[in-house]
């Protein structure tokens, strides 16, 4: 068992200092994080300043992620004879995703959106392509831009608290009506025969009204 499971199981441990280890150091690591991550800041802006609008919080993301998703997605696009793609990666975070996507399809052209200024600044700032553009969510260039023959939301239509949570019976902070509003919005943005790719997501695409 690694140091991270071990951690893990304290908070379910039947023993009175497991579990205040586990609180203490919790409440402790959030209070550094806070000082420490200016993307964990931005988070709790979003959050209570932006509570409507902000869907995930937190901002964790890597390269590769999705190896399959990224896989079966050039694979389409070159059946299809689309040579280069125009492509959206909603909740790009710090902007992996964006460069994953690049990566297997390289004539592409990505753009990558989220609600953090602060991970928005952080792209901007240190991916420099031709090919890759990064706006807010809440901003003028997502409204206008459009024409997408891939939009990836990918960990982004969730709430961590909405699985984690036992004592919670529905969902809070982030709804099945975000979920079904902002994917109405992104449909207008997505060409026919275009691809849309969710994973990690709270509620049933299926259960929405455009689906
Ligand atoms: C867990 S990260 C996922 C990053 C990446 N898509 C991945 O899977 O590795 C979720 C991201 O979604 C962003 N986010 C949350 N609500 C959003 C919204 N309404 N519009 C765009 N991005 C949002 C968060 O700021 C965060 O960066």
């Amino acid at each position: 068992m690694n140091i991270k499971e071990k951690y893990k199981k304290l908070k379910k441990s039947n023993s009175l200092v497991g579990n205040l280890t586990y609180f203490l150091s919790r409440r402790v690591w959030l209070i550094l994080k806070f000082f420490i991550s200016r993307n964990y800041r931005s988070s709790l802006w979003d959050k209570y300043f932006h509570p409507k609008e902000s869907f995930q919080i937190v901002t964790y993301t890597k390269m590769d992620r999705y190896p399959l998703l990224f896989k079966e997605s050039s694979n389409y696009f070159i059946k299809k004879h689309i040579t280069q793609p125009k492509i959206l990666s909603f909740g790009c975070s710090t902007g992996e995703e964006v460069l994953s996507i690049k990566n297997y399809l390289p004539h592409s052209i990505v753009h990558g959106t989220d609600i953090n200024k602060k991970c928005i600044e952080h792209c901007q700032r240190n991916i420099v392509d031709t090919d890759l553009f990064f706006y807010n969510r809440l901003s003028n260039e997502f409204n206008i831009e459009s024409n997408f023959d891939a939009i990836f939301c990918l960990a982004v239509f969730q709430r961590t608290e909405n699985r984690t949570k036992k004592s919670r019976k529905k969902a809070t902070g982030f709804v099945f009506n975000d979920f079904e509003n902002e994917l109405i919005e992104l449909n207008k943005k997505l060409n026919i025969g275009g691809l849309l790719i969710i994973d990690h997501c709270d509620f049933n695409f299926a259960d929405i009204k455009i689906s």
